[in-house]
């Protein structure tokens, strides 16, 4: 088995990525309190800009998009010019960079929200796990307020807006967070949407959310700047669904239909969200079920190391393997597999929250030397 597949180039949509190597898109909750993001947020991207395509950490597409204390926005003037300093960084140093837009619905807590307002869900039901408020307090999840139909539209046309303003702060592309259990996939399953007008019921009721996301912004930015991330069969927040396989399939033939630049999905075999190094040793291969039905490039996440991300591009199974934890503690990841060098352990204790420790300061070989 060899690495260097990892580093043979690879058409995405509108980009050419160097190699096969992604940044995840990774929460770090150290924007400042208008979910700017900070100059420590500039050198962090800067530092991974070796990375043949950055996906951004989860970025509100609205004040009611926010899920996290200290995440960060794409829906004001101020957070539009300092994520240009993020995307010019990154490309001064070679890199791409897309958006990850999203909406965090019922996981998110009435005290991110400037008027207090209850989070929002297609259903009014609460996720299974704590929530965190505005100061980074565990507390018991709020029944969210299921929305109207109208306000729908405008969630729509909220992400429509929000990939344009990415666009206009220098984004390469945006990816749509339709994974671990965010608004998009508490539209998506049986468990959280019980809605009965045109955005619940039969799958394609359910699917429809989404679909119209991709829509508009296909019609904004163009599909070729567009990815989508999903996670069949997460469980993240008490997130279910009561036929898994047939859901997610109708999904991503409707993607693939769409011509979008990618579609990246996590394995369930990892924890959604990184929080646990545990693997669920008996769950499905996403790859294995779902592969075959989406006609174009394919990233794979979860729990992969560098040699069973080789070993999954060269067999042609995936297009390119996604790095999170990895990709945290190794900013030179790329340099580092490609010398099969030894990786920095990542410190959880930093993952969220908090300044440069554990941010801006994991060493390079050549910081090392
Ligand atoms: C600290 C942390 C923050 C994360 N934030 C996000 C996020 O904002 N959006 C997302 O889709 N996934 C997020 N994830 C999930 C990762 O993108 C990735 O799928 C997960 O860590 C599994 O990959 P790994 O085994 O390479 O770490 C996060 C994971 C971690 C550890």
């Amino acid at each position: 088995m060899s690495q260097s597949t990892l580093f043979t180039p690879l058409r995405v949509g509108a980009l050419e990525l160097p190699n096969r190597i992604v940044m995840a898109p990774l929460t770090r909750m150290r924007a400042s309190s208008d979910g700017s993001p900070t100059k420590l947020t500039v050198e962090y991207y800067k530092q991974r800009a070796s990375a043949g395509l950055i996906i951004t950490e989860g970025t509100a597409i609205s004040v009611q998009g926010q899920g996290y204390p200290n995440a960060p926005g794409i829906y004001t003037a101020e957070q539009i010019a300092a994520w240009r300093e993020v995307t010019d960084a990154v490309h001064t140093n070679g890199g791409r960079i897309v958006m990850q837009l999203a909406h965090n619905g019922r996981n998110s807590h009435s005290s991110l929200h400037a008027d207090g307002s209850l989070p929002v869900s297609s259903s009014a039901i609460p996720p299974n796990g704590p929530v965190l408020t505005s100061s980074f307090q565990q507390v018991p999840a709020e029944i969210p307020r299921a929305l109207e139909r109208a306000e729908v539209s405008r969630i729509i046309h909220s992400y429509r807006d929000a990939a344009l303003n990415a666009v206009a702060a220098g984004f390469d592309g945006v990816e749509l967070q339709g994974a671990n259990s965010h608004l998009i996939e508490q539209f998506l399953e049986t468990g959280t949407n019980q809605r009965t007008d045109s955005y619940g019921g039969p799958i394609q009721n359910r699917a429809r959310f989404l679909l119209e996301i991709v829509d508009e912004v296909t019609n904004a930015i163009g599909a070729d700047r567009l990815g989508v991330r999903l996670s069949p069969f997460g469980q993240y927040g008490g997130i279910s669904d009561a036929a898994p396989f047939e859901l997610f399939k109708y999904v991503i033939v409707e993607l693939s239909s769409r011509k979008i630049a990618y579609l990246h999905l996590i394995e369930a075999r990892g924890s959604e969200m990184g929080l646990t190094d545990e693997l669920h040793a008996d769950a499905v291969n996403n790859v294995g079920l779902f592969r075959s039905s989406f006609d174009g490039p394919f990233i794979s996440a979860a729990a992969y190391t560098p040699e069973s991300a080789a070993i999954a591009v060269e067999s042609g199974a995936v297009d390119a393997i996604a790095f999170g934890r990895l990709f945290i503690a190794n900013p030179d990841l790329p340099t580092r597999i490609s010398l099969r060098a030894p990786l920095n352990k990542y410190n959880r204790a930093t993952f969220y929250g908090g300044g440069a420790d554990g941010y801006i300061d994991y060493p390079t070989l050549a910081g090392l030397e």
